[in-house]
């Protein structure tokens, strides 16, 4: 039997629940039976999906499956310690250097998952005396970074480049950091890099770019972003993960020999954690070939981006303005944008309420993300329901 105080901390819990719900901001997870696609099966019923982050469609690619099983073999599951005691495999640094001279960057480092690669940045290279300047619609994993190193911390309103240039000039710290997302995740829009980089060249400052979302997608062969704006500088730390286009999971960070030598010495989500299965590298060499030698997934893509923002013009709710595969439809109310998301999974439809705290109070949407292996069809039915639900749903 709990005590008295037990009981008190556990009721607190429950008002807390309560209130979210009676706020609509509960969250509820799907339970998913089958692969990652555009169709998915979650407690015996088919959806058509546009929920995924697999913008390529290699998440269940049987070559991919192929090198995993490989890897298996040779590698076994487990690597059974950090990078710098005995779990660092040939198959890591292959995708190391692969990636390096993907990205164009001399070195490029591996981490578990891109919220380890951005709290690790941020804290190696920033201190308490330091000054982090972010974006105001950053991804949530860069302002927890900038939380977790202590530095004093500055969101700027979104892509607001004067507000940011205001704010370094005034800066009297020896370190200073820009973050910012290169396709933001919820909005779908694109940061001006070449911009960045030249205010960050200006006040000395690092510059680290999230492309968590570009990369695979954007630039000549799907480099990411900073080929997509033609960007280059030594103050860029260039951030990809590998759970979205390129269908896997991890992520990795490119930059010059300094810094990646300055993670492997400091970084703490790099240096106390185990390291990634190696026949996850070894199929994230596949990927990264597929990835680059595959262009028709890019160009589908573009097609479908076009098709979805044509058909859902004349809709009541409208389109974020978004060029990249993140196509938000602002319903602005949480429990309506809810009840969408809830009448469109009735109807055979998955797409996600996204509520604040991850988007801006009163913005609450259906975050759309589209899949190079959609087809128009797919396009078309969400257009109909859509358009069915906007008469029915006042
Ligand atoms: C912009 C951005 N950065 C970082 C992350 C974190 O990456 P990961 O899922 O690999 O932890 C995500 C998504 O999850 C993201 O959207």
């Amino acid at each position: 039997m709990p005590c008295n105080l037990a009981v008190r901390m556990f009721s607190d819990l429950v008002t807390q629940l309560d209130n979210l719900k009676s706020k609509g901001l509960y969250r509820c997870r799907l339970t998913s039976e089958s692969p990652q696609g555009t169709h998915v099966s979650i407690a015996g019923c088919q959806y058509l999906a546009f929920c995924s982050n697999d913008y390529l469609g290699l998440a269940n690619h049987p070559d991919l499956i192929n090198e995993a099983r490989k890897g298996a073999r040779k590698y076994g599951v487990g690597t059974g310690s950090s990078h710098l005691i005995s779990g660092h495999y040939v198959p890591h640094q292959d995708l190391e250097d692969r990636l390096a001279h993907f990205t164009g960057f001399p070195r490029a480092l591996l981490f578990s998952t891109g919220y380890m690669a951005n709290t690790g940045i941020i804290s190696a290279l920033v201190s308490h005396r330091g000054e982090i300047f972010a974006d105001k619609l950053n991804h949530a994993s860069l302002n927890d970074a900038a939380l977790l190193s202590r530095a004093k911390f500055i969101r700027y309103p979104h892509l607001d480049l004067a507000e940011l240039e205001r704010r370094l000039a005034a800066s009297q710290a020896k370190q200073k950091l820009v973050a910012t997302d290169a396709v933001f995740s919820m909005d779908g829009d694109i940061a001006p890099i070449i911009e960045l980089a030249m205010l960050c060249d200006k006040y000395d400052a690092w510059l680290l770019i999230d492309d968590a979302h570009g990369f695979g997608v954007l630039g000549k062969q799907g480099r990411g972003s900073l080929s997509h704006s033609n960007a280059i500088s030594p103050r860029i730390i260039y951030m990809a993960t590998l759970g979205k286009a390129a269908g896997v999971s991890g992520a990795f960070v490119a930059a010059q020999t300094e810094i990646i030598e300055t993670l492997i010495q400091r970084a703490h989500s790099y240096i106390y954690t185990t390291a990634m299965p190696a026949l996850l590298a070894c199929t994230l060499l596949k990927s990264l070939t597929l990835i680059q030698q595959e262009e028709w997934r890019r160009e589908r893509l573009a097609q479908l981006i076009t098709q979805l923002r044509t058909e859902l013009k004349p809709l009541r709710w409208k389109l974020l303005q978004s060029t990249t595969a993140i196509q938000p439809l602002i319903i602005g109310d949480n429990s309506q944008a809810l009840r969408i998301s809830k009448a469109l999974q009735v109807r055979g439809i998955l797409i996600p309420a996204i509520r604040p705290p991850t988007v801006p109070r009163g913005t609450a949407r259906l975050r759309i993300s589209l899949s190079a292996l959609h087809k128009e069809d797919d396009i078309t039915q969400l257009a109909t329901v859509l358009y069915e639900l906007s008469i029915e749903i006042k």
